[in-house]
């Protein structure tokens, strides 16, 4: 009976992972931008108060990093091979033949929001919490300028 149980278990989870294989490609592209968006939602008012054109305040820097941090390690893998069309996108079709450069921008990235959280967290008054930010912003504009086109593509 326990036995019984256990096999019927594995073909569960065999099935369950072999759905999660077949994730249609524009789940992922709107998966992708779904967290990019929330990611940039974060971000865009930190960077205006590094940019000065914001006044700074450390209570939405300190909520809007714990977002950051939370999402931006999450949709990378949503632009595995397979991926590169299926809904409009503006995914330059260059991230696939450079896959590994792009993944090394994203790690970039995650750990510069590493960074930035980690300057909080010891106490960084306003222009070190500001430089943090300025490192982001680079790892963004940085990858967005190699791999995110002006216009979607479908
Ligand atoms: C490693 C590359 C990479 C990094 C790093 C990166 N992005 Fe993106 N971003 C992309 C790509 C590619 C797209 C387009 C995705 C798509 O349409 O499928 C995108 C899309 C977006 C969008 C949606 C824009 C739109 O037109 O719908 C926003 C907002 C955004 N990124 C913000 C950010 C912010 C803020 C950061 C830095 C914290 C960041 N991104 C870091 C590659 C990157």
């Amino acid at each position: 009976m326990k036995l019984r149980t256990l096999a019927i278990a594995a073909v569960a989870m065999g099935l369950a992972g072999s759905t999660l294989a077949q994730m249609k490609p524009e789940d992922e592209i709107r998966y992708r931008q779904s967290v990019m968006n929330v990611v940039g939602r974060a971000f865009g008012p930190m960077i205006q108060m590094a940019q000065d054109k914001r006044p700074y305040s450390r209570d939405i820097v300190e909520k809007n990093t714990r977002v950051m941090e939370t999402v931006i390690g999450l949709h990378w893998d949503s632009f595995a091979p397979g991926t590169e069309k299926g809904a409009p996108t503006k995914a330059d079709m260059k991230i696939w033949s450079e896959m590994d450069k792009f993944k090394a921008a994203a790690d970039k990235s995650v750990k510069a929001v590493g960074t930035l959280s980690e300057t909080l967290k010891g106490g960084g008054d306003e222009k070190a919490v500001k430089s943090a930010l300025g490192e982001v912003g680079k790892t963004c504009k940085g990858c967005h300028d190699d791999y995110r086109l002006k216009e979607a593509r479908n």
